[in-house]
């Protein structure tokens, strides 16, 4: 007997049955609206001094900072997955970190021999990111530099621009302003220009919100403490806001950004939605450290399937219209993917 008339739909209802194409895998691959792919995958990274040193970051399980020789091994297993770029962060020694933040502009500081050993090593194999902000080098753990408890805007800003010509000139491919600064991009975009670096993109951290999914970050790079009860609020944008974001986007494409990210990811979909609909940029989202915390800490607990809540929670990046994903999750999904 069927099941039509054992349910009593004598009457054909419903004539629409959306589980249809559900019933078999080679039918839902068929309909499949979206794919993850290791092409869409960015791999943030920590780096720290010394040599053959790993070293764990309690609030982001399974995640380590490395020095420079196991930073250029990891890169390699980025390099072998086929992941398109690596997003390097340096955990500045604390000794090192100054109310001016002058480490930011030494060409030999820790993130720029990272990148000249990883570009020395890969050369265009795979891409190199660097944030350009000052908070790893400020011992205040603010972005920009304090003028009387506020952070300033155009001092800052001529700071971020000599950050990113020593990145640039280190061998980094992508410059990642996280700031949110204004006039940083354009800025940054006129420095890198009048050096020669033509070719260096730029990826703003275009709508980067006041928010509290950085607590891992700020431990893995030291400058929780540093900050203290402090936070970000008066740069970073208001989590009740996402016109603001089309204009913070707006301006940083007019400025020169060759893309543009939303930050945090999970939290912050339907940013990610009107950002790509509005504009038809390339579009990233950043799955930040919070947000890692959560899916690892539950599959910790066996509370959570890793593999697929990872790969779900990608997956819905790309449905919301990113075009890629910085994720700590990258080489798992690489994994998962191959
Ligand atoms: C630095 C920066 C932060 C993150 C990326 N770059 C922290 C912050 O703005 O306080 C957060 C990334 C993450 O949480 O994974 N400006």
């Amino acid at each position: 007997m069927s099941e039509r008339s054992a349910e009593g739909f004598a009457n054909g209802f419903p004539q629409t049955r959306l589980r249809r194409v559900r019933r078999h895998d080679w039918s839902r691959r068929l309909v499949r609206e979206q794919t993850l792919s290791v092409n869409d995958l960015i791999w943030p990274l920590f780096i720290r001094e010394g040599d053959r040193q790993r070293e764990a970051i309690a609030s982001m399980p399974g995640v380590d900072r490395l020095s420079i020789d196991l930073i250029v091994e990891a890169v390699g297993e980025a390099v072998a997955l086929g992941i398109p770029a690596v997003a390097l962060f340096p955990a500045t020694e604390a000794k090192l970190k100054t109310p001016e933040c002058e480490e930011a502009i030494n060409a030999n500081n820790l993130v720029c021999r990272a990148v000249r050993a990883v570009k020395q090593t890969y050369g265009d194999r795979i891409g190199v990111i660097c944030d350009v902000a000052l908070d790893p080098y400020s011992s205040h753990g603010q972005d920009g530099l304090l003028r009387d408890g506020y952070v300033v805007n155009d001092e800052t800003v001529s700071m971020l621009c000599r950050q990113a010509i020593v990145q640039a000139e280190a061998g980094c491919d992508v410059i990642a302003p996280s700031d949110m600064m204004d006039g940083r991009v354009g800025a940054v975009r006129r420095a890198l220009d009048d050096a020669g670096f033509i070719d260096v993109q730029i990826m703003a951290y275009a709508a980067k919100y006041a928010s509290a999914f950085y607590g891992p970050f700020r431990e893995a790079v030291g400058s929780a403490a540093n900050l203290g009860g402090g936070d970000k609020r008066t740069y970073q944008m208001d989590p009740a806001n996402s016109d603001e974001a089309l204009r913070e986007v707006a301006l940083d494409l007019a400025e020169g950004a060759d893309s543009v990210m939303v930050k945090p990811g999970m939290p912050y979909l339907d940013v990610v939605r009107r950002v790509k609909e509005t504009f038809g940029a390339p579009t990233f989202v950043y799955q930040v450290s919070g947000e890692y915390a959560m899916l690892a800490a539950a599959a910790q607990h066996g509370w959570l399937d890793r593999d697929r809540v990872v790969l779900e929670s990608l997956l819905s990046f790309k449905r919301a219209g990113a075009d890629g994903v910085l994720t700590y999750f990258a080489r798992d999904a690489a994994r998962l993917l191959g």
